[in-house]
Parts: C-alpha cells; structure tokens; sequence
C-alpha cells in the first residue's frame, strides 16, 4: 500500500474535456431531483448501466417521489425490481423511502432526500460511494467518488498497483474540478467504464493516456486478487398441483431473496421426491448450487403473480412448473 501522487490541473481538465464531448446519454443525467439521481446510484450499485436504464424508467415512473414509494408495498417494488438480483437493495429503497418521507420532527426529510453526506451515510442502503455519487451529482458537494472503477484508474495513473483507500479517496478528490464535482466524478465513471476497463482497456482512446504510468502494462493495475468463491449448496423442493402451479412461500427478511417469493429451500425433507437437476448459479463472490426435487401438493400458487429472482424461476422451470 502507499500514496498516491498529487496530480496536476491540466489532468482533471482533459477528462472533463473528453466527458463533455464524449458522455454516455444516460438519462438520469437529464435530471437534477435528487431523488431521481438517487435511484440510479442504488440501481447502479449492483446492476450494469445497460440492464439498469430499463429498471431506473420503469421504478421512476412508478414512484416519483420518496413518498409515492413510501405509499406502496415493498412487494410492489420488488416486482419492479424482478431480474435485477440484490433484492436487499429495494428492500432497503423501500426502508428509505419510509424514512425520508416522515415530517422533519419525527426524524424524516418530509419526502426530500438531505443534502449532506452525513445525513446520507444514515439513510438505509447508503454507503459512502452512494452518498458521495448523490451528494456531489444531486447536490454539488466537492467529494469525489471511489469504487472499483476510480480505484483501477487511480493505480494505473500513478503505477501503483496497490492503493490505500485513504490515498485513493485523496486522488479522486484531487481530479474534481471546482464546481462541477457532479459531472467529474462522472467523468471519471464514464473513462473506467468505457475506456480504462479491467480487461482489453481502449488506452488509444484515453484522454489521460500521457500521463498514465501503467499503460505499458495495465493488467498489473490494481493487482489481481484472487479470491476463491464459496460454494453453498441448497435443496429446492418444487411442489406442484395438478395444474402445474408449485407451492411458494414469501422468503423471510433475514434469508437470501428475503421478501421475494419461491419454492421452500430451507429446512426441508427431500423423502419422497424426486431430484430433477442442479442449478449452478453465478454471484460475483459465491457460487449458489441448488439440488431440484419435484413433487405434488395441493394447491399451488400462479408464478406469475409474485415477484420472484431469476434463480427462482429457473428452478421452476427444470421442475416444469406451469
Ligand atoms: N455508475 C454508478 N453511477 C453512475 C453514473 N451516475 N453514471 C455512470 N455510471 C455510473
């Protein structure tokens, strides 16, 4: 570990240069509501920006407002949320949105998103990259961002291949450029999406490629690490009734899915079923691998009717649920 160099002005100037000219149209990036912005950070948290556009438009449009969600049922944000995986982050929108929609002398915001960083860092689901993205982006608060992204770019630029976080928080405050903290750390997002990626970075394309220390090898920037995924195995039993329909449960809030509904994989008894495959299921730190059985109940339930992961409706399918 070890700090990183100061950088020079002419450095931030070229990347808002090249963000002004060469900006991905988002379409958050059409609006100033915080509340707006927020929702993209969260979507963005865990979701690639090309799979979070369509979700960002349709919750946006659902629920305009922290209090149009504070209205509503988590489930019904959860169904908006189907497919998008990370289910704990619209639980935690949902807890948000209830929290900043309370009267200021019970706590709340009544139904606005606060402007500080330390009034974000409290709301759920807030850590510092989301409150850093919504405080400078929403708000102009001079603080740059660091994630994965401003990590890589900062280790490349300065040929460190390890960089504290503390250093990398100080690089990434020093590329802002006075009064557009917003759109700099935007830049810097767009240059380590599009242009300094992990693999096959477009170096001929980079606006800072002069005084870039590791483009001669930018593999080596930050190190890998090697992490080993676990493994975690599961049984799924998958019951149906005589119209095809399985019996579903509404997963607890303390499990994974938690509030998302499917078949019954914990504590259960697999006498008497049959196992129809294994499910191999990808997380970026683990691997998920679920044992199917298929058996029969009496009444099930319509899939289509609740909202359910991707994983879950896998499972339904090698088991041949309607
Ligand atoms: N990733 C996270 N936040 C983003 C934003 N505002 N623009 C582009 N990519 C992002």
């Amino acid at each position: 570990m070890g700090s990183l160099k100061m950088i020079e002005h002419p450095l931030r100037k070229s990347l808002i240069d090249w963000y002004d000219k060469e900006k991905r149209d988002l379409p958050w990036r059409k609006t100033n509501d915080p509340w707006l912005i927020l929702l993209s950070e969260v979507i963005l948290q865990q979701t690639q920006v090309s799979r979070g556009i369509e979700y960002w438009k349709k919750i946006s449009n659902r629920f305009p407002t922290p209090k149009a969600l504070s209205a509503a049922d988590q489930e019904e944000l959860l169904t908006l949320w189907q497919g998008a995986g990370y289910y704990a982050r619209a639980r935690r929108l949902h807890a948000l949105a209830v929290q900043v929609s309370k009267p200021f002398n019970e706590g709340g915001f009544d139904g606005s998103i606060p402007d500080s960083i330390e009034q974000l860092l409290q709301l759920p689901g807030i850590g510092a990259y989301t409150a850093a993205a919504v405080a400078s982006i929403a708000f102009n608060r001079p603080v740059g961002v660091v994630d994965g992204n401003v990590r890589r770019v900062a280790a490349r630029q300065t040929g460190n291949p390890n960089p504290a976080q503390d250093s990398v928080r100080t690089w990434s405050n020093s590329m802002l450029i006075p009064g557009r903290p917003g759109d700099s750390n935007q830049a810097m997002m767009d240059l380590g999406a599009v242009i300094c990626k992990p693999k096959a970075p477009k170096c001929e394309l980079c606006p800072i490629i002069n005084t870039c220390e590791g483009k001669a090898d930018p593999s080596a920037y930050p190190a890998p690490v090697k992490r080993k995924k676990s493994i975690e195995n599961f049984d799924a039993a998958v019951l149906l009734d005589s119209v095809g329909w399985p019996r579903l449960i509404k997963r607890e809030k303390t499990e994974r899915f938690g509030g998302m509904w499917g078949p019954p994989m914990s504590n259960i008894s697999t006498d008497g079923l049959i196992s129809v495959g294994q499910i191999v299921h990808q997380l970026t730190h683990r691997e998920l691998r679920v044992e199917v059985w298929k058996g029969q109940c009496s009444k099930g339930v319509d899939p289509s009717s609740v909202p359910m992961s991707n994983l879950d409706r896998k499972i339904l399918e090698i088991a041949g649920a309607m």
